[in-house]
């Protein structure tokens, strides 16, 4: 007998390896961290935090293996990795789940759920927001500023009962609040995940497609400002197509917040410098596919998406 919990991290960069830190904080988690990349790093050497809230941590999981097939079923995998193909990484981790497994996706995005839900129907999904703002400085080097909170909640499974969910839920928060990390829970999530689509369409797309800050960008013509509102509008008009209400006063929300921040670039601006593929499907990828159904206008949208497409092309060519 064992009341350990079992917990496999999937996808150990800098937000990955954030929250691996804090489930490993927790005596009940048995964890199990799946590293590509940085496998002799954190084999060797575990896994350092640097963090402005939490101090300096090296820790070691449990296991760190190369692949879910070194892996035995779960009671929750973490899926933290860049949702390049979805559908591709729910297969790959089929050694991993079991009767009683709960994924917990860590991820931008909207509709990131969709591909686990319809390869593991039986299976609860947690989906989560996060606003950790963390880098990997070398392999298995993380270094964490004081950005730290997340919005975490059910994406409801209609087959399994919902107080099997719900003690899953309080079972994964207890875990967070043993790693003594900054998170509200929600009934409804999409909401949650809908306003960070609207932030990240707007500056995602727009830093990688002109290669510059947001503040340069906002600042290169009159027209610059009006634009990106018109293409955040989109967005949150084909939210509320789905179902999903999202507030009136989001663009000059999220122009205030960005306008109180120096001008930054954007993960997806990192990557395609790097050569590296974008995360353009649940981004942009979805909404325009919402949109269509729906039959939404999001012409700003739409022609961000085709072109974005190309480039997301390009750099998986160059590969
Ligand atoms: C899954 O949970 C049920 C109900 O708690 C339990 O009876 C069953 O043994 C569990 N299955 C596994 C593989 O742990």
């Amino acid at each position: 007998m064992t009341d350990k919990i079992d917990v496999l991290l999937y996808g150990l960069g800098a937000i990955g390896s954030f929250y691996a830190f804090i489930l490993s904080r927790s005596n009940r988690v048995r964890l199990t961290v799946v590293a590509r990349s940085n496998y002799d790093a954190v084999k060797a050497n575990g896994i350092t935090i640097k963090s402005a809230n939490h101090g300096e941590h090296t820790f070691r999981p449990d296991n760190v293996v190369k692949s879910p097939s070194e892996a035995a079923p779960q009671d929750y995998v973490v899926c933290a990795h860049k949702a390049l193909d979805q559908a591709e990484v729910a297969a790959k981790l089929k050694p991993v789940v079991g009767e009683n497994t709960t994924f917990v996706i860590i991820q931008n995005g909207v509709g990131n759920e969709e591909a686990f839900r319809n390869l593991y129907p039986k299976a609860s999904i947690i989906t989560c927001v996060t606003w950790v703002g963390a880098i990997q400085v070398s392999p298995g080097v993380v270094h964490h500023t004081k950005s730290e909170d997340m919005q975490i909640g059910l994406f409801p499974n209609p087959a399994l009962e919902s107080t099997t969910e719900q003690q899953r839920l309080k079972t994964f928060v207890s875990l967070l609040d043993a790693g003594k990390t900054v998170f509200q829970v929600l009934d409804d999530m999409q909401p949650q995940r809908w306003e960070k689509v609207v932030w990240n369409v707007a500056w995602n797309s727009l830093t990688t497609l002109t290669m510059v800050d947001t503040q340069t960008w906002l600042h290169s013509s009159e027209d610059a400002e009006p634009f990106t509102r018109r293409l955040m509008q989109e967005v949150i008009d084909i939210a509320r197509a789905t179902g999903v209400q999202l507030s009136d006063n989001l663009p000059n929300e999220l122009m205030r917040k960005i306008n109180a921040m120096p001008g930054i670039g954007s993960s997806m601006q990192t990557d395609a410098k790097n050569g590296r593929p974008i995360e353009i499907d649940v981004i942009l990828g979805f909404p325009v596919r919402k949109a269509r159904e729906h039959g939404v206008s999001a012409p700003y949208l739409e022609t961000l998406y085709v072109i974005l497409r190309a480039i997301d092309g390009r750099l998986r060519a160059a590969l």
